[in-house]
């Protein structure tokens, strides 16, 4: 079976739920204390065994590029002043992976926004992760997947339970046990409108692996849900023919799509933090005796 060594971010969204924060920074360099959230995503895509990363931006989103890029004015006068910690913390977002960047010339949704990457994915299969779900696990999320991919075959997604809201809000997946923490899945509705249409309180939660068939179905899927052509309906068709395998992965997500996700991402990146984790602490101490 083929090794998964290709990824597509897709973050050329317009981050409507996080205005006006997300008007001139895309919120995918929105930070989680002292990294970009785009960065913890990298950096586990990485992790799971992924060389080529391919970030899908658009006009106003140039900060992403030049986050994977070197600083050579920065990098020197941080040399100069001997601080090295910093310097490799600015060095290091550029040595990752061979990172590429391309325009979604219209946002036209997140089907659309996978589609673009179509030459430089060719014939194989490949991951994408959702740029603005950061996912924080001990094993990477997107290893876990492709751990099922290897046993199953099949294109994988990650899920997870989640409320009526969060389902209807998301996509809800029809599945059926196949082992601890996988399920087959053989169908999937994004938002559904009704709660009568919800096949289970599954949903796809920001990590897939697909194969390349993907494209042929998203150039036929109609725009769905907002009128945006939706990777879920594509992946839908794929889990209606062939099947998709979904797994219920080990690691908590945060949706830095909307304020409370990026809250909470905050919080609890910043309590564990190397630096000022102590203090952190002490303070939200403080703050909750006081609330
Ligand atoms: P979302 O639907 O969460 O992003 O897509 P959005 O459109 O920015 O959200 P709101 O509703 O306006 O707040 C998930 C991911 O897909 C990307 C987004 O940038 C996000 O990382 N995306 C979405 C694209 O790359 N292109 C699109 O056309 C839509």
């Amino acid at each position: 079976m083929r090794k998964i060594t290709k990824a597509v971010i897709p973050a050329a969204g317009f981050g409507t739920r996080v205005l006006p924060a997300s008007k001139a920074v895309p919120k995918e360099m929105l930070a989680i204390v002292d990294e970009p959230a785009i960065q913890y995503i990298v950096e586990e895509a990485v992790n799971s065994g992924i060389t080529d990363i391919l970030i899908i931006t658009n006009r106003g989103k140039g900060d992403i590029e030049d986050h994977f890029d070197r600083a050579p004015e920065l990098e020197r006068r941080l040399l100069d002043a001997g601080k090295m910690d910093l310097y490799e913390s600015v060095v290091r977002p550029a040595q990752l992976a061979n990172i590429y960047s391309l325009r979604q010339k219209e946002a036209k949704g997140l089907g659309h926004a996978v589609s673009c990457a179509r030459s430089f994915i060719g014939n194989e299969p490949f991951a994408v992760l959702y740029g603005d779900d950061v996912i924080i696990s001990d094993t990477p999320v997107l290893g876990q997947l492709m751990d099922a991919y290897e046993r199953y075959g099949k294109g994988v997604v990650g899920v997870k339970e989640m409320s009526t809201d969060v389902v209807m809000r998301g996509s809800s997946l029809k599945i059926e046990p196949l082992a601890e923490g996988c399920f087959a899945c053989s169908d999937m509705i994004e938002k559904p409108a009704h709660e009568s249409q919800l096949f289970s309180h599954y949903t796809v939660l920001g990590r897939c692996i697909l194969p390349p068939e993907i494209f042929d179905i998203i150039d036929h899927t109609p725009p769905g849900a907002n009128g945006e052509i939706q990777l879920t309906d594509a992946m839908a068709e794929l889990s209606r023919t062939v099947g998709m395998t979904a797994v219920d992965f080990i690691g908590k997500r945060y949706d830095l799509g909307n304020k409370l996700g990026m809250l909470q991402a905050a919080v609890e990146v910043g309590c564990k933090h190397p630096e000022i984790g102590d203090a952190f602490r002490a303070y939200l101490k403080e703050l909750i005796h006081n609330l």
